[in-house]
């Protein structure tokens, strides 16, 4: 009987670490709530004034010692009852800009990037993103993709948009230096951060039947846009011996059911949360869709016949041959319920030299995922595996020479292949009904802004 009673306290006992969100002290009692980010619920510590430091407040980082009991408050089932409670960072509550019970607006936040994860709101959203990137590698890992570390450094501007970084050392800066990008250049050519990894992806699928990449990518676009970063997470997948754009499709639609239903099976409660806080507001129903109805696939053409109909909507008058902009992307979502659309096989002009030219020379095997809220999703296309049309393309754009390695994948032992890119900070704005991706990443990129 005394050995028990002994094992009931000893299991009892508990030491904590953490932060704390709240502190309220009254005469006899000090509340505090404990958190250490590994989930949305805090510890309430129940101590006596007596063992307070006078400095104890909100921010402050503490060791607490005690027994878990059931709580008598009604916000929780136990409660940890204080015996020693020592701060091991002070917080200087003057000056702390994130106050106790205060709601502050994502654009309030990202004035705080280096505080901004303490908040409940930018946990939740950090613990669902590192689910949906194990996600990532759960899916491709079931259907036997190989995971690749596609380069950050680059010579190729994969998407000939010249929306690249270059890369300069410290010392090609100096003034006089001349900022060098030929001989003498750190790499001997010039360098970019890459703007994908799909053309590595393709040296890889030159011998392994599937791969896939998760990494950084860059855009220089001068963009303030809600749906735009300098620098974002792409998942880039390719598979060899398909002719089929289906095939493609199914991997895209298999990747986002799958990442989804993994989020919402180990995050239901925050990510309804997130919801709430939503501007949109049937985002339960639209990710309903998003894992349950098969997306809708329709061809550019056929899109552009839809937009025409309809083209009073809109500022930008849709036209065969252009671009679809982003009211276009919109628009074609809702006008499918908002059910996921896939839109293939777009005019040759406007997608990039790596895609498959199909039979009536006009069009390539090139497709776009469009989801609600976002537009754009994924790009991706069939690739021209074909030498004798990929090589005058190329001379055309005077890229013969730095493309000769690219040219030579389709020498030696070429296959048809395809695949896409899906960008992970879009994603989770859909997911989540998040308004500005900026608020998806822990550390966002974009247009003159990047303090930290
Ligand atoms: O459509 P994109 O440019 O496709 C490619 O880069 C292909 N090379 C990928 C491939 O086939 N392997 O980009 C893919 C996705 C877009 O659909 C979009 O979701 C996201 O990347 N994306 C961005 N996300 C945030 N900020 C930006 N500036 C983005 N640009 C593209």
């Amino acid at each position: 009987m005394k050995v028990e009673s002994k094992r009931d306290e000893h299991f009892n006992k508990e030491n904590k670490i953490g932060w704390l969100r709240h502190v309220r002290k009254q005469k006899n009692v000090v509340f505090c709530s404990l958190y250490d980010g590994s989930t949305d619920k805090h510890l309430q510590v129940v101590a006596d004034p007596q063992i307070c430091h006078e400095e104890l407040c909100t921010g402050c980082s503490v060791e607490v010692g005690g027994s878990l009991v059931p709580s008598q408050g009604r916000g929780q089932a136990v409660e940890l009852q204080a015996d020693h409670l020592s701060i091991v960072g002070p917080c200087d509550n003057e000056v702390y800009p994130i106050k106790p019970k205060t709601e502050y607006t994502a654009d309030q936040l990202r004035a705080f990037p280096h505080l901004r994860a303490r908040t409940i709101l930018h946990q939740k959203l950090l613990r669902i993103r590192s689910t949906a990137s194990m996600a990532v590698h759960k899916y491709f890992l079931d259907n036997h993709f190989l995971f690749v570390h596609t380069p950050i450094t680059t010579s190729v501007d994969c998407e000939g948009a010249g929306e690249t970084f270059s890369i300069k050392t410290g010392e090609e800066l100096k003034p006089g230096a001349g900022g060098r990008d030929g001989p003498g250049h750190f790499f001997n050519s010039p360098t970019y951060l890459t703007v994908s990894g799909q053309l590595h992806l393709e040296v890889i699928t030159g011998s392994f039947l599937k791969a896939y990449s998760f990494g950084p990518t860059f855009r220089a676009e001068k963009s303030l846009g809600r749906h735009h970063l300098a620098e974002f997470y792409m998942i880039e997948a390719e598979v060899a011996f398909t002719q089929s754009m289906e095939c493609i499709l199914q991997v895209m639609e298999g990747l986002v059911k799958s990442m989804t239903q993994s989020v919402l099976d180990s995050h239901e409660g925050e990510v309804e949360d997130l919801w709430k806080h939503s501007q949109v507001s049937d985002q339960s129903d639209i990710v309903n869709r998003l894992l349950n109805k098969t997306y809708i696939r329709m061809s550019y053409s056929d899109a552009i016949k839809i937009l025409e109909n309809k083209k009073d909507n809109f500022k930008e008058s849709p036209k065969w041959g252009c671009d679809l902009s982003k009211e276009h992307e919109k628009f074609l979502v809702k006008h499918c319920g908002n059910v996921p659309v896939f839109v293939t096989d777009f005019p040759t002009e406007i997608k990039p030299f790596y895609c498959r030219q199909n039979e009536d020379h006009a069009t390539v095997g090139a497709v776009d995922l469009l989801v609600p809220g976002v537009g754009e999703l994924c790009g991706g296309s069939l690739r021209e595996e074909r030498h004798d049309i990929l090589r005058p393309r190329l001379d055309n754009l005077g890229l013969t020479q730095p493309y000769h390695w690219y040219l030579e994948l389709r020498q030696f032992g070429s296959v048809p292949h395809g695949g896409f890119g899906l960008g992970f900070e879009r994603y989770l704005q859909c997911l989540l009904g998040i308004h500005n991706i900026k608020d998806t990443i822990p550390f966002p990129r974009w247009v003159q802004h990047c303090p930290l």
